[in-house]
């Protein structure tokens, strides 16, 4: 049986945005016969420069994922502290999705923080009872619909864990979305930590790969663990050509990214089959709350893409109640191409799948 084809997809990742020969002409107009595979000035050390000098830190180092890059400078900060627990939300992305690596490779303790579905507040943090080598914010919170804290919260929130003598680390996977919520430099939101990991292929729709921003002592430490595990790829250049290319291509658009996410997501809303949140959204991202159950939703997208050739979404997440589920939705060049009435009548087409 041939896989029905996906024309058009509202979904971030979708492989028919990322065609691999428009990704290498992309890549071709920005070498020459000059430009060197690895080493200073090769397209690796230009771009971990360029995101030091964006994030304000003293040094960057590329890992060839954020899993990696995250449980290394977390295991550094626990060593220094000698203390074994990190906290984090409860749905962060060191929890939910890498197989408890932190525990398995690095020995260390996973401490959640606060309710599931809410974000972490001050009061959740100052009810931690043990000492902590770190605290992880991601930023926006993904698993529940791209929700940040308020500015003056962050911060207040970064100083009291840092009083207590543990370290402020930002999983900053789409620190790119975030920054159009607070609307402040890069460098002011990542200097208040005191380490960062940016993603090169979820918002800057790169290859793959991740960067981690600190000062020169904790970079040069990280760059041990990275060649440990396995990590230090000498010829990463093409993952880092397409991460330049979505800083100078796409970074300047996501400030049009979230207002087209707040568009689509006031039509949802104003329509009233499903529920967009968080209402408005804070970021391009936003999650679309359905009332269908998860594997019947996916089964009509299914019949969607058969019959229509367009996708909405990558996966369902369940809900506690077996008749809702919801979807994510992360607004780049692809959900432009959707205006927000679109985006309602195909939900409204799914649902109709669905009964
Ligand atoms: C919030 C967040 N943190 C960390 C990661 C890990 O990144 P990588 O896929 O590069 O390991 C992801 C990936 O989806 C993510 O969404």
């Amino acid at each position: 049986m041939t896989q029905p084809v996906v024309r058009r997809s509202l979904f971030l990742h979708a492989p028919s945005s990322r065609r691999p020969r428009a990704v290498l002409s992309a890549m071709l107009e920005r070498v020459d016969d000059g430009t060197p595979a690895d080493g200073p000035g090769g397209p690796v050390a230009v771009l971990e420069a360029r995101i030091a000098g964006l994030l304000g830190s003293e040094a960057a180092l590329f890992f060839p994922s954020g899993t990696m890059a995250q449980q290394v400078v977390l295991r550094l900060h626990a060593e220094r502290r000698n203390r074994w627990a990190f906290a984090a939300h409860p749905q962060c992305h060191l929890e939910v999705w890498e197989k408890h690596g932190y525990q398995v490779v690095h020995g260390l303790r996973f401490h959640p923080v606060g309710d599931r579905h809410a974000l972490m507040g001050r009061a959740d943090l100052d009810a931690v009872a043990e000492p902590l080598a770190a605290v992880v914010w991601e930023l926006p919170q993904r698993d529940i619909g791209g929700l940040l804290p308020a500015w003056d919260d962050l911060c207040e929130q970064v100083a009291a864990v840092r009083a207590g003598g543990a370290a402020a680390h930002l999983d900053g996977a789409r620190l790119w979305e975030a920054q159009t919520y607070y609307d402040r430099p890069h460098a002011e939101i990542a200097g208040l930590f005191d380490s960062v990991y940016v993603s090169l292929y979820k918002g800057l729709q790169g290859v793959r790969g991740a960067v981690l921003a600190a000062d020169a002592d904790t970079v040069a430490q990280a760059a041990v663990w990275r060649t440990r595990l396995g990590g230090s790829v000498p010829d990463a250049w093409p993952l880092a050509l397409a991460a330049l290319i979505g800083l100078d291509d796409l970074l300047p658009r996501m400030p049009a990214f979230r207002d087209h996410a707040v568009a689509i997501a006031a039509a949802i809303n104003a329509d009233g089959a499903a529920r967009a949140w968080p209402d408005p959204p804070q970021t391009p991202l936003f999650h679309v709350h359905v009332p269908a159950g998860r594997h019947a939703l996916e089964r009509a997208q299914a019949a969607l893409i058969a019959d229509a050739g367009v996708q909405l979404f990558g996966y369902a997440r369940s809900a506690p109640d077996p008749g809702r589920c919801s979807f994510e939705v992360s607004v780049g060049e692809n959900a432009l191409e959707f205006t927000p009435a679109e985006v309602v009548d195909l939900i409204h087409q799914l649902l109709d799948r669905v009964r």
